[in-house]
């Protein structure tokens, strides 16, 4: 295929020897297979931060790190400089997500590179050797789900155990390799320690994946796992082998009203940015995905 603008200067380092296809452009970025040095990777172009949705960024971003007191007045500003600032940081997180999750044995694609707002990483393949299927489009058996609902909740818990919340975790950003499941996008992933919002995030989490397996295997509907590991973790009893029972017996849920009231807030902030772009042109791919 044509070789996409932002993937040029990449071809010409010779850090990728070719573009074989187009996987998919979501909301947030580009996704292409490409062969980069003899290796059939995957390529995820980030989009330009206009392009992009800023749903919900304010929530993930409380207690994230910069590097200096200039780069977080400029974020704080709103400045062109401090939204690239943003749009770094933002990427950074999923790059550095990636790096640490892999090295604490979570399944995740791993990161090879990341140039010029492109991550290079590992190919989640299908036994074909195909990009593989994401979970959302599987059908299940109910042994399977179970499998498949035990082995990302321990990936939630080693996750935890680093101090990491992947925050947007459902059946479609969950691939499928023959191994099972393989958790990916992760630049919202959120800081567990720092971050106010992180109980409901992991609760969250959580219930998508009860909700989804729960389809093809009724009985996870009524486990509470998401509130064992919180209770856990806030008690400092959660380690990466800890054996959950799916149950919790808490005394209260409390509700975290000043984040419902954030979401509520973006969303209709996001609406309102949605019609305003309908009506514009969708300048979004004129660089991209011709074959
Ligand atoms: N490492 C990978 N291996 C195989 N396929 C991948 C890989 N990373 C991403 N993909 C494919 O590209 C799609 C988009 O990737 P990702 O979810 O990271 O980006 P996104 O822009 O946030 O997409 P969306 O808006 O759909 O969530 C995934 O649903 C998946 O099909
Ligand atoms: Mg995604």
């Amino acid at each position: 295929m044509k070789i996409p603008k932002r993937l040029e200067p990449l071809v010409q380092e010779g850090l990728i020897d070719a573009v074989l296809g187009s996987l998919k452009s979501g909301k947030e970025a580009a996704v292409y297979v490409v062969r980069a040095e003899g290796v059939i990777r995957c390529a995820k172009v980030y989009k330009a931060v206009d392009q992009r949705g800023f749903h919900k960024q304010s929530l993930y971003r409380e207690g994230r790190q910069v590097r200096s007191s200039r780069q977080a007045r400029a974020m704080a500003k709103g400045s062109r400089y401090g939204r690239q600032e943003q749009e770094d940081v933002w990427q950074n997180t999923e790059v550095d997500a990636l790096y640490r999750l892999a090295a604490a044995g979570v399944r995740v694609p791993q990161p090879v590179n990341f140039i010029d707002g492109v991550l290079l990483m590992e190919l989640i393949t299908d036994a074909d050797g195909e990009a593989a299927p994401r979970l959302n489009d599987l059908e299940l058996a109910p042994e399977q789900a179970r499998a498949y609902h035990a082995s990302l909740i321990a990936d939630v818990v080693k996750m935890l155990c680093i101090g990491l919340i992947h925050g947007d975790l459902s059946e479609f950003n969950i691939l499928v390799d023959a191994h099972g499941p393989v958790i990916i996008d992760l630049p919202q992933a959120v800081d567990a320690a720092a971050n106010n919002h992180a109980p409901w995030m992991l609760k969250r989490d959580v219930a998508n994946l009860a909700a989804y397996f729960g389809q093809f295997a009724p009985e996870l509907l009524t486990t509470s796992y998401g509130e064992e590991i919180w209770h856990l973790y806030e008690h400092g009893h959660l380690t990466p082998e800890i054996s959950l029972t799916g149950h919790f017996k808490g005394q209260h849920r409390t509700v975290d009203l000043d984040g419902l009231l954030h979401e509520i807030h973006d969303a209709d902030a996001e609406e309102m940015r949605r019609r305003q772009l309908a009506q514009d042109s969708d300048p979004l791919d004129a660089e991209s995905v011709s074959q």
